[in-house]
């Protein structure tokens, strides 16, 4: 089809023409000028590889794009430039003809950089001409389409200069001010998404791509996005763990492409051997690896070994469109800094049609063999992406600017749900409460573990101390092969203490339900005990009624220290234990470790410390609903209790109100009198006896005791009974 015949009719016609249109057109043509201005002619004129083209190119290639789209089919009188052009800088069009060979762009010293720059002054005329008239509404959409085609290339221009420099001895630098992808401000955690039927794609409304459209029903089920990208410092531990060399992480096919190209690390880092460091090269020029900025210029082929290596995964395209679209100020970099690889082809949304005419190519005959990125990176021109906008590239490039941000299936049945539902349930009734499991997000649990090293907080240093001494003896009551079960694993650092005294222990199965401590936690099991079977579950361990396949068949050994039991009242604690020994099934054995029952002052003083570490605990349950349910919580109108319930035989945390207020999450509104608390933990503290009778209600035979001296705190063998 020649271009003139997608000549749209002029029917709804902008009649004074349109200066806010040719006001955009303008500055984005004169933003790609400004991209070439620090790059010399030769500069613009070499091609690094078939895949980029060279600025020169690029240059000519946009205004060609407005010259055969809109020009000639619509402004009356328009001469072309040049008619060999239509041959030259045709990029891919089929119906506008033949094409100047793609790897062969480089070859082109003819036009001089001067004569395209007077081809974009000579397009641009003609523009300023076309719009300064009546437009019709298509044609509008035309000029729109080719900014926006415009700024890609702008993209373009950058990555393929990237890359032209980096084949240079002399590494040189585009421009000291250039842009870099920036670390995230934040600290990272997996943000938890609902999902459901959710709607996914381009509206109607504005400008969008046709390969975005159209809008349409999809069903997610529940799922948690990090909240930043994987940095090169995570990326530097996933090479120091042999990353690039253990086949189980990778696809096939990326195995054999690490394989044939040697892959060792990201596109454009080198080992400095004089400096001792990975270096890379950047817009600005060479620089060290900077360990908190997001990894650049990995394949869609390293950034899925990198998440299975993380155990989690790349997220769906729908997944990532879903969560940016519904709360994007709960996730940084995420047009700003590197597009983002996603688990999912690049294939048309459900009910997609591609544009009319010619530029009908733009999108819909790439298809096939790529997988979608999302975001933006530091190269794209702010404001060009957006939540359902698709880029695509083949799965082995490296040379665009992209990275990756971690997925993962959600706990249970809807661990965002039911976090939102026990906040609603729980400051809806008479007497404030909040379950304790909650406290766990990235940042309670962080905070959790400085609890552990104060001074006042005996439990850890008494059960950890315990434990080393009485490990041999607990070892050798567990059979070869054995499986592992943590409830309430966090950090896995007591687990490390079993593991040294029985090495007969074959399979790991931390249960936890903050995603990331367990993440972490695994991840650091793995790597410093490589021949056991680590498979992490991201649970509610009350819930769970399967453990996964690594448990199969081999003797189960529970493990719940910590006096995690303490959070649940007595009548609950049977309930569970008894759960529990179901799950570990006949022949099971189980270490409970459980704080006991001593003079008040040394246990307020562990809830309570001197440097306010748990009130900082205590009041991020508050700073977790603000976050995760679009909550307007004052944390500092709450002050920290810690108080013992001589009656209960427990310790209690609570927020106290301060003054009267009205506080809102999860679309709902609470109210407090000040005074007024939010009871969120019970720490039940036992005697030994007491502890012995809830394990035998439950089913429990008692093998072993230990107490631990003052403050003292036991550990107990339990078996099936
Ligand atoms: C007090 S910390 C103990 C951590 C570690 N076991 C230790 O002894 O240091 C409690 C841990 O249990 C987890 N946890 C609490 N309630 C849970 C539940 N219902 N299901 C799964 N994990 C839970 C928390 O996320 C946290 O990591």
């Amino acid at each position: 089809m020649a271009p003139s015949d997608d000549a749209p009719a002029l029917a709804a016609v902008r009649p004074a023409g349109d200066a806010r249109l040719l006001a955009r057109y303008r500055a984005v043509r004169a933003a790609s000028q400004a991209l070439a201005a620090p790059l010399s002619p030769e500069d613009q004129l070499a091609q690094s590889m078939a895949d980029a083209s060279p600025t020169k190119w690029h240059l000519a290639h946009t205004a060609w794009f407005f010259e055969t789209f809109v020009l000639i089919p619509n402004l009356e009188g328009y001469q072309a430039f040049d008619p060999a052009f239509r041959y030259l800088f045709n990029s891919y069009y089929e119906a506008i003809g033949e094409r100047h060979p793609r790897p062969a762009r480089g070859l082109l010293t003819r036009p001089s950089a001067a004569e395209v720059a007077a081809y974009r002054a000579h397009v641009d005329e003609a523009m300023g001409r076309l719009l300064a008239g009546p437009v019709a509404r298509e044609v509008g959409d035309l000029v729109v389409l080719g900014l926006a085609h415009e700024e890609q290339h702008q993209e373009l221009i950058l990555m393929d200069i990237l890359h032209l420099f980096s084949l240079s001895p002399l590494r040189p630098a585009y421009a000291s001010d250039a842009p870099v992808a920036k670390p995230s401000a934040r600290p990272a955690e997996f943000v938890a998404v609902a999902g459901g039927r959710v709607k996914l794609g381009a509206g109607e409304g504005g400008f969008a791509f046709d390969n975005e459209r159209p809008r349409h029903d999809a069903l997610l089920a529940p799922y948690r996005l990090a909240s930043r990208l994987v940095t090169s410092g995570e990326w530097l531990e996933f090479m120091e763990d042999g990353g690039y060399g253990r086949h189980e992480f990778w696809h096939a096919d990326g195995w054999t492409r690490v394989k044939a190209e040697g892959w060792r690390a990201p596109l454009y880092w080198s080992w400095d051997e004089a400096a001792g460091r990975w270096q890379t090269l950047t817009l600005r020029g060479p620089a060290p690896v900077d360990p908190d900025a997001p990894v650049v210029h990995v394949s869609f082929y390293e950034a899925a070994a990198y998440a299975a290596w993380a155990g989690a995964r790349l997220p769906t395209e729908g997944e990532w469109e879903h969560a940016v679209g519904a709360g994007a100020e709960r996730f940084e970099q995420v047009h700003d800094a590197a597009w983002q690889w996603t688990a999912s082809a690049y294939s048309p949304h459900p009910g997609f049609a591609a544009a009319a005419g010619a530029v009908g190519e733009y999108n819909a005959k790439f298809m096939v063999g790529q997988m979608v990125l999302k975001g933006g990176a530091c190269v794209t021109p702010t404001g060009h992406s957006r939540a359902a906008y698709r880029n695509f590239y083949y799965p082995h490039q490296r040379w665009m600017f992209a990275g990756l941000r971690l997925a993962r299936d959600d706990a249970g049945p809807s661990a965002g749900e039911s976090f939102a539902a026990d906040v609603v349930a729980g400051l809806s009734a008479a007497r404030k409460s909040l379950p304790a499991k909650w406290f766990y997000d990235a940042r309670g649990s962080r905070l959790f573990e400085e609890v552990c090293e104060l001074a006042e907080y005996y439990p850890t240093r008494q059960e950890t101390a315990l434990l080393k001494r009485i490990a041999p003896e607990i070892a050798a009551h567990i059979p070869a092969g054995a499986a592992l079960i943590e409830l309430g694993s966090g950090t896995s650092l007591k687990t490390r203490i079993m593991l040294d005294a029985a090495p007969q222990i074959a399979a790991y199965i931390p249960i936890d339900i903050s995603g990331s401590a367990l993440a972490a936690a695994a991840k650091a099991i793995r790597q410093d005990y490589p021949r056991l079977a680590v498979t992490p579950l991201e649970r509610d361990f009350t819930v769970v009624r399967e453990l996964a396949d690594a448990a199969e068949g081999r003797p189960r050994v529970g493990f719940f220290p910590g006096s995690t039991i303490g959070n649940f009242a007595p009548d609950e604690a049977v309930e569970l234990l008894g759960r529990l020994r179901g799950l570990l099934g006949e022949g099971g054995g189980f270490i409970v470790g459980v704080d006991l029952a001593k003079d008040p002052a040394t246990l307020v003083a562990a809830y309570d410390d001197a440097a306010g570490v748990t009130a900082a605990f205590n009041r991020n349950l508050l700073a977790r609903i603000n976050r995760e349910l679009s909550g307007d919580f004052d944390p500092g109108a709450f002050a920290h209790r810690a108080l013992w319930n001589a009656a209960e035989g427990r310790m209690e945390m609570h927020l106290k109100a301060l003054t009267d207020h009205t506080a809102r999450a999860a679309g709902r509104a609470f109210g407090f009198v000040a005074g007024e608390t939010i009871h969120t933990e019970n720490s039940y503290k036992f005697t030994p006896a007491r502890f012995a009778d809830l394990a035998r209600r439950a089913g429990w035979r008692v093998d072993g005791q230990w107490v631990s001296p003052a403050p003292e705190f036991a550990i107990f063998l339990l078996s099936s009974a």
